[in-house]
């Protein structure tokens, strides 16, 4: 094959790596994310070594321009991506991030419109976010480029590059729900006509559920009026596409890591904690779409309707931090402390504690060590774009033991049907679904679960990526042949 001279030009708010100051001295630490990894793992394939020339990540920066002009001339660090931090000043990153972004989308697309900051400043801040994007990229994109912009940060920037370059390649997904119009009207007029408008500047337009797709068609048709033909848009320049991207795991890296010594470990000492008790396991970001104190009163419904599994059963609960300085989220985690409080207060005996409560990062290792040992993960949110723990979950029972516990309001389970699915916001029905959990026969356990693993393989991460660039070159092929008609 010829080698290409065209780039792949990735474009999220959050870049795939962490700049780190020691001693004097920086180092970049990439993202072990599974987009990264699924990219990296696409670039390496043989069939796709020579398809994109050069491959750029551009993201926000969340350290200073000198700090990065130090570690450019420091350091000749290789990385698979070339590395193209935005600079935005912090007010308006500010504004943008915990405003708009944080304040007012993200509630709104989650079903919280009792959350939702109305504030038309946060909005010129995200249009000029948005718009300091689009000139960075527009000096550096040429002719035959592809460009992957990924979520709801960035709205309004397939337009504002479509504006200024007719022809370009661009895709865009969203790692977020799309709602039902009745909840994305309750949005600004103006500002859900940019949206809107800022999406189709996109030639293909993905999402995680079919549902999600139906929302994004209805809406198009209700906010600017444009029909479509099964997933397709006909605008008056160009077809557009929407469809369904169902965001996989690495499952070869989850699936494999209880054979790393460090996870063995740390498997071993969890279990020597806790001999002879069930472990109930989830690990969430810290937010209010998560759904966990919901989940706090199912777990405590259960100990009161079952006393039999009082010091025989522990529920392991982390919470990763996030968006601390956005006021909902600092009252989330007070209120999740509180509710931790008064469970273990009622129900500790001298020698157990029900909840044991970590509000902290964790590592891989530990990661995947608690999903093995875990009997049970109880993976809850009120709403939830996908949820990737799920799949990691499912991935890491090696012996196919374990029970999967899923809200029916998240992404996932649309795909993990076999699951324990439940209303997260029923308390009587979720205290029943951890009683099944605890009592499944190990047979029915590797039942389900073989059945999940075999979809998770089928579509993981790089089946993903790929699927989503097969699909945009298609859909510029497409447009080609309707012009010549
Ligand atoms: O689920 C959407 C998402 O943007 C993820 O991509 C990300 O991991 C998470 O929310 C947290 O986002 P951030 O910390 O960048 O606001």
């Amino acid at each position: 094959m010829e080698k290409s001279d065209k780039s792949l030009i990735l474009v999220s708010n959050r870049l795939p790596f962490q700049l780190l100051e020691q001693d004097d001295q920086l180092t970049m630490k990439q993202s072990d994310g599974g987009l990264v990894t699924a990219l990296i793992s696409y670039f390496n394939a043989e069939s796709n070594r020579d398809v994109f020339q050069q491959k750029k990540w551009f993201g926000s920066a969340d350290f200073p321009e000198k700090r990065w002009k130090k570690f450019k001339k420091q350091s000749d660090v290789q990385t698979d991506f070339t590395i193209e931090p935005v600079f935005i000043d912090k007010k308006v990153y500010n504004k943008y991030y915990n405003g708009f972004c944080n304040a007012t989308l993200w509630p709104l697309f989650h079903y919280f419109p009792s959350y939702v900051v109305y504030d038309q400043e946060f909005f010129e801040n995200y249009e000029e976010v948005n718009k300091i994007f689009a000139e960075r990229l527009l000096k550096v994109i040429k002719p035959g480029d592809t460009i992957w912009i990924h979520d709801y940060q960035l709205f309004l920037l397939p337009q504002l590059i479509r504006d200024k370059m007719p022809d370009a390649t661009i895709g865009f997904f969203l790692h977020i729900p799309f709602p039902s119009y009745e909840i994305f009207r309750l949005l600004h007029s103006p500002w859900k006509e940019k949206i809107v408008r800022g999406l189709l500047g996109a030639d293909l337009i993905g999402f995680h559920t079919h549902e999600y797709v139906q929302h994004f068609l209805k809406t198009v048709r209700m906010v600017l009026g444009y029909d479509h033909h099964y997933r397709t848009i006909t605008m008056q320049d160009r077809l557009v596409k929407a469809d369904m991207f169902p965001l996989g795991i690495d499952y070869e890296k989850f699936s494999t890591a209880s054979r790393k010594p460090e996870v063995v470990q740390k498997m071993e000492a969890i279990t020597k904690n806790f001999p002879d008790k069930k472990i109930i396991f989830s690990v969430d970001r810290l937010d209010y779409t998560k759904g966990v104190t919901h989940r706090l009163l199912g777990f405590e419904r259960l100990l009161e309707k079952h006393p039999e599994w009082i010091e025989k059963v522990v529920f392991v609960m982390v919470i990763v931090p996030s968006r601390q300085i956005i006021s909902k989220y600092n009252e989330r985690r007070i209120l999740i402390e509180e509710n931790v409080g008064r469970l273990n207060g009622k129900y500790s005996t001298l020698s157990w504690q029900p909840v044991i409560y970590r509000y902290n990062n964790l590592d891989f290792e530990e990661l995947c060590a608690l999903y093995h040992v875990a009997d049970a993960a109880l993976i809850t949110p009120l709403r939830d774009g996908m949820n990737l723990v799920a799949k990691e979950y499912i991935a890491c029972c090696s012996e196919q033991q374990g029970v999967l516990i899923l809200s029916e309001l998240a992404g996932a389970a649309s795909e993990l049907g076999e699951a324990l699915l439940v209303n997260p916001l029923d308390t009587e029905e979720m205290s029943e679904a951890i009683q099944q959990a605890l009592t499944m026969q190990p047979e029915e356990q590797r039942r389900k679960i073989s059945q999940m693993q075999k979809r998770l393989i089928d579509y993981d991460v790089h089946s993903w990526v790929n699927d989503f660039l097969f699909q945009l070159t298609e859909i510029k092929q497409q447009q080609k042949t309707e012009q010549q008609k």
